[in-house]
C-alpha cells in the first residue's frame, strides 16, 4: 500500500512537470507559449505612453491604450449591451488587472466607462480576475468574479466572489458594489492557485449551477457548484468535467442551443427537447480552446458529449489567436454571441514601444450546425452597418498561377466575401493517412499557398505588399481520402506576413466540413490593420491571424484572390468593403 502510495505521488510529480517541459520547448511568440499569462514587473507603471497607430486595429474591440485580455460578463441590460474586460491601466503587458466597463447600443460603437472592478478589498487585493454575469429574476444582473488574496503560490491564491449594482436603475451600471459578505468560495487546499474563473449561472431543479475551473496537478476540471440563494454554494461531489493531461481549465463556458436547425440562441436556463448543450473550456497549458457538443442530464447534472464531438475531436470556434472566450444570451435579437480575445503576435517590446496590446474578436453569432456535429459562427450583423465603399466582381477565372487584385478600397480595413466554384473535384490531391497525426497547422505549414496544388491552394492574398515580400494568404486546398472522400484544409498563414524578422508568424489551419456537392467552397475575411478573421464555408470553420506588416499597411496595402492549383477556379462573386471606423471607447 505505501509502495502504491510513493508510486502515484511519483506519478503525480511527473505529470505536474508537463507544464514546465511544455514551457521551455514551445517556443511560440517569441517569449515562449506560457501557462498563463507572463509577467513583467519593470513594464507595469507607463505612465501616459505614447500610443502608436501604425497597426492598431479600427473596428475591433480595444481600449485607447494598454493590455486587455479575457472578454468578462457580457450582458445587456436596460437597453444598452455592457463588456467587461481584463484591463491593465498602467502597461502594455499584462499585470494589475481590473475590469474595463463598456457600453454599446449594437456592439459595435463603444463608450468606455470607469472600471468596474478594481482591487479594493481584502478578498480582491491582488486582482479582480475573469467571472460571469447572470441576470437574477427581476432583471437584477450580478457579477461572480475571481479575486486574488495573496500573490503565492503563483499565479497567486484565488477565492469567489459575487457583485451587484449599486443603482439597478442606471442602465450604464457604473457603479458596482462588492457586499462583505465575500469571498463566496474559498479553494480546497490542493488547488489554491488554480481555482477561477466561474462561469454565467443558470437555474433548474432548484438552484442555481455554475462552473469554474480548476486542475489537479496536470487533470484539467471544471468543478460544478449549486445554490439556492446565489451566496452560500456547495460543490457537487463529481466535476462536471475533467480531463487528464490537459492541465489548467480555465474560463468554462456552459450553454444551450436549438438543436432544431435554427439560428436563435437561448437563455442559459433554458432546458427541454430540441436542445444540445456546448461546453468549452481555454486550455492554459497548450493556449487553445476545446468545445464539445452533448447532452444534459438535468436529475444527476451531468454532461454527456456526443461520440460525433467528443473531445478528442479537437473543436475550436478559432483555429488561429482566439482565447479566454464566453457566450451570452442576446435578449433583444434572440442570439447567442460569442466573445473571444485576440492577444498580440508581436514581441513584448514591440508591445510596450506600440502602448497597447489584446484586442477582442468581432462578437460571432453562434448557433448549432444541421450536422448536429459542430458549431457554425458569423460575425454579428451590426459590423455591416461599417460597410463603406463597395467592390464586386462576378465569374473571374482564375488558372494556375493568376492572381486578380482588388482595387478601389480600404483594403488594410475592409470586409471580403468571395465565393469560389470549380467544374470538378478531379485534380484534388491525394490526402496521406499519416496527416491524420499532424496538427492541422503544421499541414499548412508544409502545405503552403506557394506549393502547388490540383483543387488548391486558391483563396485571398491579404495585407500584400506591392511586390508580394509581404502577404497573408487564406486558402483551401481540397485532398481526396483513400476511401473516396473528400477533405478540405483551410489555412491562414502568416509565414510570409511582415518582413520583420522578430514576430511570430505561425501557418494556423482547420479542416472544413464542406458538402463539395455544388463545387463551391466560400470565404469571409475581416481584415483590420493587423488582424485577418476568416470564416470558410458560412462559418464552419474560423481562424484568426495576428500579423504587422512592414511595408502593407494603410494604403500600401494590397488585396488579391489567387489560384495556385492546376484545377481552374472561378470567383463566382466577390463583394468587397472598406470598413468605417466605429466610436471605439
Ligand atoms: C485567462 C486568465 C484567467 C484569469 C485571467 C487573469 O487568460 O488566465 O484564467 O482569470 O486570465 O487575467
Amino acid at each position: 500500500m505505501g509502495m502504491m502510495n510513493i508510486c502515484i505521488k511519483l506519478i503525480r510529480v511527473l505529470l505536474c512537470c508537463i507544464p514546465i517541459i511544455l514551457n521551455t520547448t514551445f517556443h511560440g511568440n517569441i517569449g515562449v507559449v506560457m501557462a498563463f499569462h507572463k509577467v513583467y514587473p519593470h513594464h507595469q507603471n507607463i505612465g501616459a505612453a505614447k500610443v502608436k497607430q501604425v497597426h492598431k486595429p479600427a473596428f475591433h474591440f480595444q481600449p485607447k491604450q494598454h493590455w486587455i485580455n479575457d472578454p468578462n460578463a457580457p450582458m445587456y441590460y436596460k437597453g444598452l449591451y455592457h463588456f467587461f474586460c481584463q484591463y491593465n491601466p498602467k502597461g502594455a503587458v499584462w499585470g494589475n488587472i481590473v475590469w474595463a466597463h463598456s457600453v454599446s447600443k449594437d456592439m459595435i460603437n463603444w463608450k468606455s466607462l470607469k472600471p468596474a472592478l478594481v482591487p479594493s478589498k481584502w478578498f480582491d487585493k491582488y486582482g479582480c480576475w475573469s467571472g460571469s454575469a447572470t441576470i437574477l429574476p427581476g432583471e437584477k444582473p450580478v457579477i461572480l468574479y475571481t479575486g486574488v488574496i495573496k500573490e503565492t503560490p503563483e499565479p497567486g491564491h484565488q477565492v469567489q466572489n459575487y457583485a451587484i449594482p449599486a443603482n439597478y436603475s442606471d442602465p450604464y451600471l457604473e457603479e458596482w458594489v462588492k457586499p462583505e459578505n465575500n469571498p463566496i468560495l474559498k479553494p480546497i487546499m490542493e488547488n489554491i492557485s488554480s481555482f477561477r474563473d466561474p462561469s454565467a449561472a443558470w437555474y433548474n431543479n432548484g438552484h442555481w449551477k455554475m462552473l469554474i475551473g480548476s486542475r489537479n496537478y496536470s487533470r484539467g476540471i471544471a468543478y460544478l457548484y449549486r445554490s439556492k440563494d446565489f451566496v452560500r454554494w456547495t460543490r457537487a461531489r463529481h466535476p462536471f468535467h475533467e480531463k487528464m493531461g490537459t492541465g489548467m481549465s480555465e474560463c468554462p463556458d456552459f450553454y444551450p442551443l436549438s438543436s432544431q436547425g435554427q439560428k436563435n440562441g437561448l437563455d442559459t436556463s433554458t432546458l427541454g427537447s430540441g436542445t444540445k448543450y456546448v461546453f468549452k473550456v481555454s486550455l492554459d497549458e497548450t493556449r487553445n480552446e476545446c468545445y464539445t457538443i452533448g447532452s444534459y442530464d438535468v436529475a444527476q447534472d451531468r454532461y454527456h458529449p456526443d461520440n460525433t464531438s467528443g473531445w478528442d475531436i479537437g473543436l475550436s470556434y478559432d483555429y488561429g489567436n482566439f482565447y479566454a472566450s464566453k457566450t451570452f444570451f442576446d435578449p433583444v435579437k434572440k442570439q447567442r454571441i460569442l466573445w473571444g480575445w485576440a492577444n498580440e503576435s508581436s514581441t513584448k517590446d514591440e508591445d510596450v514601444a506600440k502602448g497597447w496590446a489584446g484586442i477582442q474578436l468581432i462578437p460571432r453569432t453562434v448557433w448549432l450546425d444541421p450536422s448536429g456535429k459542430q458549431l457554425l459562427q458569423w460575425p454579428i450583423q451590426e459590423l455591416e452597418t461599417l460597410r463603406g465603399k463597395k467592390k464586386k466582381l462576378k465569374n473571374v477565372k482564375l488558372n494556375k498561377g493568376d492572381t486578380k487584385e482588388i482595387k478601389g478600397i480600404t483594403v488594410a480595413q475592409a470586409d471580403v466575401d468571395v465565393q469560389f466554384s470549380f467544374s470538378s473535384l478531379s485534380k484534388a490531391e491525394a490526402y496521406d493517412k499519416k496527416w491524420d497525426k499532424f496538427p492541422t497547422q503544421d499541414l499548412c505549414g508544409i502545405k503552403g499557398a506557394t506549393v502547388q496544388g490540383g483543387l488548391g491552394p486558391f483563396g485571398i492574398l491579404a495585407l500584400a505588399s506591392k511586390n508580394l515580400e509581404e502577404y497573408t494568404p487564406v486558402f483551401f486546398r481540397v485532398f481526396k481520402t483513400d476511401d473516396n472522400n473528400y477533405k478540405v484544409l483551410m489555412c491562414s498563414d502568416a509565414t510570409l506576413s511582415s518582413t520583420n524578422k522578430n514576430e511570430y508568424k505561425p501557418s494556423f489551419g482547420g479542416f472544413v466540413d464542406a458538402n463539395l456537392a455544388n463545387r463551391t467552397l466560400s470565404l469571409r475575411s475581416l481584415i483590420d490593420n493587423s488582424v485577418v478573421e476568416s470564416f470558410g464555408e458560412g462559418g464552419e470553420t474560423v481562424i484568426t491571424s495576428r500579423v504587422y506588416p512592414e511595408l502593407a499597411v494603410y494604403g500600401d496595402a494590397h488585396l488579391h484572390v489567387f489560384n495556385n492549383g492546376t484545377e481552374s477556379i472561378t470567383v463566382r462573386t466577390l463583394n468587397a468593403w472598406s470598413i468605417n471606423k466605429p466610436i471605439m471607447n
